[in-house]
């Protein structure tokens, strides 16, 4: 492939969001921006429509792309108006779905994103217990509350997503204030707990993501928060209402003190949500949390649609039925060309990497589809508007990809590539 000229954005940092950015992917090749997105098709701004098999909008398009049920009740909203001096009837509609799906809890908030509406639950458990120091597992965002963990040490964040975030502009007083903690681990948490220099007011972990949870543990993580009086938050902005219906903890019968949901609820549209128990909530009385645009209506409209919509085709099903088929596909192709993949990850966001090279094999895989049409990544968001023969039409490309990458010598590769760059936080130039 040609290499294409150095692209100039009049974007700071390139993108709204790292992990759309297109470094992510393949530097040189990946395509910078889109005109069109339908099901799973993406009209690319070069003309190209790709079929879309990589990240369905990093997980917020779980029922495909301006899915015309969605959008419908989207344009009703808008044409009763996204926003006036009196709040939206859709917030009442929107708190008493989502708490049908949490049944021990009462009350709910809303917000626009994930890593926000994280922030807002922090707060919460801040205000709620009076202590400051949060432990949490997995990633929960942007915000100087997650990032502090990286102050005392640049690894902290490494085991949680994404590795090497520098705590740029995070204030260093921060320092102490949150700290990871090993899920599988419970005497790391009871530890850290009990030794834990300023008192712990949150315990905030996604209940799972690169595996399916274990329940005796996450049972075991309930009963030290309660002995130890620690809200519990659960994280299932990426988690939830994607291959299980409604919160994926939900299906393990283990409920937290909060939930905190974005992402699929939306279906790309912006939404987020935090629901709990009556007696925390009730601090949002006393704790100033407040934003204009978090009572625009079109974000609600779509999750009361997406709420209705899963339940009306059991999303969750389908969903789980394309990501095990994926799974399954290529652990075949891999055993069939004696060439190495491991895949991980739950049915409705999947990883897989070729452990030999994978920063070089991923982005091999991703220019040899780009020709063909297709946009992959190292891992698999399926979205409702696939099908199998999408999967097959995947592996067919796939398999074609590991034939030619044995054929060729290192530097060939590299050359097919283009630069290759690591996924995670890299340090671009922008001129
Ligand atoms: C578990 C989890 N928490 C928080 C976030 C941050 O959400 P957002 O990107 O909407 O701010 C993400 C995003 O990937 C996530 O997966």
């Amino acid at each position: 492939m040609k290499l294409k000229k150095v692209f100039k954005s009049k974007v700071a940092g390139y993108s709204q969001l790292l992990s759309k950015r297109f470094d992510q992917f393949s530097y040189d090749h990946w395509p910078r921006s889109y005109l069109k997105a339908k099901d799973s098709m993406i009209l690319s701004k070069n003309g190209v429509w790709y079929l879309d098999m990589s990240i369905s909008g990093i997980g917020a398009c779980v029922l495909g792309y301006s899915n015309e049920d969605i959008d419908k009740s989207v344009i009703e909203v808008i044409k009763n108006g996204v926003a006036s001096s009196v709040n939206s009837e859709l917030e009442e509609s929107l708190a008493l779905k989502l708490l049908n799906y949490c049944p021990e809890h009462n009350l709910v908030r809303f917000c626009k994103s994930g890593g926000e509406a994280v922030s807002i639950a922090v707060r919460v458990c801040r205000g709620y217990t009076g202590k400051s120091k949060i432990l949490f597992s997995g990633y929960h965002g942007w915000s100087d509350w997650y990032l502090a963990a990286n102050l005392g040490d640049i690894n902290n964040l490494n085991n949680h997503l994404l590795r090497s975030l520098e705590p740029f502009g995070v204030p260093k007083e921060l320092c102490g204030t949150s700290e990871p903690f090993d899920c599988e681990n419970l005497s790391d948490l009871e530890q850290k707990i009990i030794k834990s220099e300023i008192p712990i007011g949150g315990i905030v972990m996604e209940p799972a993501r690169s595996k399916e949870a274990d329940r005796t543990l996450l049972l075991e993580i309930k009963k030290i928060a309660q002995k130890f009086s620690i809200p519990l938050v659960f994280d299932e902005i990426s988690s939830g209402f994607r291959h299980t219906k409604g919160p994926y903890s939900q299906t393990l019968g283990i409920t937290p003190d909060i939930y905190v949901f974005a992402k699929s609820i939306g279906n790309g549209y912006p939404i987020a949500a935090i629901t709990g128990t009556h007696d925390i909530m009730s601090c949002f009385n006393k704790s100033f949390v407040s934003s204009t645009n978090w009572t625009e209506a079109t974000g609600l409209g779509a999750a009361c649609a997406v709420l209705d919509y899963m339940n009306k085709h059991s999303t969750h099903t389908y969903i789980t039925e394309l990501g095990n088929y994926w799974e399954q596909s290529i652990k075949s192709l891999s055993k069939n060309l004696s060439f190495e993949i491991n895949t991980s990850g739950l049915p409705g966001m999947k990883y897989f990497n070729h452990p030999e090279a994978p920063d070089i094999f991923r982005t091999f895989f991703t220019v040899f589809s780009l020709e063909k049409e297709l946009l992959v990544a190292g891992r698999y968001y399926p979205n409702f508007k696939q099908t199998k023969k999408n999967i097959d039409f995947y592996m067919t490309v796939l398999e074609d990809c590991i034939r030619k990458y044995k054929t060729l010598s290192r530097h060939e590769v590299e050359s097919f590539c283009g630069r290759i760059m690591p996924t995670g936080f890299n340090i671009l130039d922008q001129k």
